[in-house]
């Protein structure tokens, strides 16, 4: 593969993208600027590729009223202005998390978990094959699972996806036993709290803990923006709350997605907040919808005083102070004797798949194994000035420790995990024909389950069960 810092693609070209970019992020559909000719040589082998892809597939009964988000392409930002220089001392402290290499004895079944050492950077590491422990549960024996992730019933073919371990470079996860998670859950709240890919991580979470128990003592009820799965015996919750900003916007009606003129309030925070207060866990994200524009539209006045106009300001700047007003919230109104705070770094998306030296690819559509050589820098048009601003301020809270999850390196390898074409598209399961025409159709946002967003939660199970 070739070290893609390398390319010389001249100014002409990149303003050129970016024109046309401009011009084209307001389609309504998932879309890449891999559709354009110039990067995409081999248009006809691939429509001739995908053809015999097309499997019927059965409509879901579950009809889930999702809209797909309307994020177009990969930002171009490939050659992004860095941000000042990071202070790798105070990272280190920063993201350094509370492990203790103690053994848990685990009862119920009779087994040892063993906790890392604390001062392992767990998100270094690797993708290994592994079908002796992975997938941690099977697709058709979690009745919870919608039809925007379960990939094998919506007809992929190829399941190697579900197969792969992280495995970080100086020690390992602890085994996965969800009897072990509720029980610290006992009596308690977890909340993810932000857009669809921490919805698909909540599924995730609510497959990992649902198979140990039985049945009618478990419930899911979604009312509005939050959705609650409730486990009777332990009288635990694992929930998600709709809030795709964090902060309030035009887009924080749970059903009515395809907001393409996106605004937001970033200093209003309180009419989302006082949901999540009192929750013992809270798992926060924003990214995916601020990546259709590059700039961000901020409201000046109230949506509930009918205001309608807006500035427009650069990406991080909007995202800075996001992330300020959630900072200061979480320290103003979470108890860190009570509450344990996660954040999610960005989920990436791969929508080029020339971004992994694959002319032959489409999107991520013909994808079926992670990236495996990771003796080059990936660039898949994540926006790492967002990263940078999510780890630094989520690292500098000291009243309120954050553990930052960090996501995106290791999930950038997994081109081969998303839902693709295997999913619902504005509540309806993508139709033979649209299955076939992956360039246009093609979910490179989402991810099949099982899949990645278990290993994230490997992650958080990891912390909770490390602390007492
Ligand atoms: C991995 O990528 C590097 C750099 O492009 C290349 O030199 C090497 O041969 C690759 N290794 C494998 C096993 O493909
Ligand atoms: C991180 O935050 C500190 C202050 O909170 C600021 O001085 C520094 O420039 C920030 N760095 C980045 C990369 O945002
Ligand atoms: C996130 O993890 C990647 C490896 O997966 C590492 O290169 C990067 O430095 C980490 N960043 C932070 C802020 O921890
Ligand atoms: C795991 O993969 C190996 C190699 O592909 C295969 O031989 C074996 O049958 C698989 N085992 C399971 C449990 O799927
Ligand atoms: C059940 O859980 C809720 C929410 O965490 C908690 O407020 C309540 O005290 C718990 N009930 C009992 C009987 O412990
Ligand atoms: C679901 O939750 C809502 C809001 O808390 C409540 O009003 C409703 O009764 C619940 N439905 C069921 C079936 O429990
Ligand atoms: C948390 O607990 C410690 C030790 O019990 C106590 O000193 C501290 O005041 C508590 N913090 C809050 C915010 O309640």
């Amino acid at each position: 593969m070739k070290h893609r810092k390398n390319n010389n693609i001249s100014l002409f070209v990149v303003v050129f993208s970016i024109f046309l970019f401009g011009a084209f992020m307001y389609n309504e559909d998932v879309k890449s600027i891999a559709e354009f000719p110039f990067s995409r040589p081999k248009a006809q082998d691939i429509q001739e590729k995908q053809t015999k892809e097309t499997t019927p597939v059965q409509d879901s009964t579950r009809n889930d009223k999702e809209n797909m988000e309307s994020i177009n392409s990969r930002t171009s930002l490939e050659e992004p202005a860095r941000l000042e220089t990071h202070d790798e001392e105070t990272e280190k402290q920063e993201f350094s998390t509370n492990l203790k290499s103690i053994v848990i004895q685990d009862d119920d079944l009779d087994e040892d978990v063993e906790l890392p050492p604390e001062e392992c950077d767990l998100f270094n590491g690797e993708w290994v094959f592994d079908n002796e422990t992975h997938p941690l549960y099977k697709e058709d024996e979690c009745e919870f699972l919608t039809a925007q992730v379960t990939c094998k019933r919506n007809g992929r073919k190829d399941s190697m996806y579900q197969n792969w371990k992280w495995q970080p470079r100086d020690c390992s996860l602890p085994k996965f036993k969800a009897r072990l998670l509720l029980e610290k859950l006992r009596n308690k709240r977890l909340m993810f709290v932000g857009d669809s890919l921490n919805r698909n991580q909540w599924e995730s979470m609510v497959c990992l803990v649902q198979s140990v128990i039985p049945a009618g003592r478990k419930s899911l009820n979604k009312t509005g923006s939050l959705s609650v799965f409730r486990i009777e015996d332990y009288n635990a919750t694992v929930e998600f709350y709709w809030a795709p900003f964090l902060v309030q916007s035009n887009s924080d009606d749970p059903n009515m997605h395809s907001i393409l003129n996106r605004i937001i309030m970033p200093e209003s925070i309180k009419k989302h907040g006082k949901n999540w207060k009192g929750v013992d866990y809270l798992i926060f994200n924003t990214y995916i919808w601020w990546m259709n524009t590059f700039n961000m539209k901020v409201l000046r006045g109230s949506f509930d005083e009918g205001d309608t106009e807006y500035d427009e300001i650069d990406r991080p700047s909007a995202y800075r102070r996001v992330l300020r007003t959630w900072s200061k919230w979480v320290q103003k109104n979470i108890d860190p004797n009570r509450t344990t705070v996660f954040f999610s770094s960005m989920s990436p998306l791969h929508i080029k798949s020339l971004d992994w030296d694959n002319p032959d690819g489409i999107k991520c559509a013909l994808e079926t194994t992670p990236i495996l050589n990771l003796s080059f820098p990936l660039e898949v048009g994540t926006d790492h000035r967002l990263f940078e601003i999510a780890s630094n301020i989520t690292g500098s809270m000291k009243n309120v420790p954050v553990y930052f999850i960090n996501i995106t390196s290791l999930s950038e390898y997994r081109k081969d995990a998303h839902t693709s074409v295997y999913t619902i598209r504005q509540g309806k399961m993508l139709t033979p024909e649209q299955q076939a025409d992956p360039a246009t159709y093609a979910d490179c946002i989402h991810w099949c389950l099982p899949g990645l967003p278990d290993t994230w939660n490997e992650f958080i199970y990891t912390q909770i069960i490390s602390r007492t």
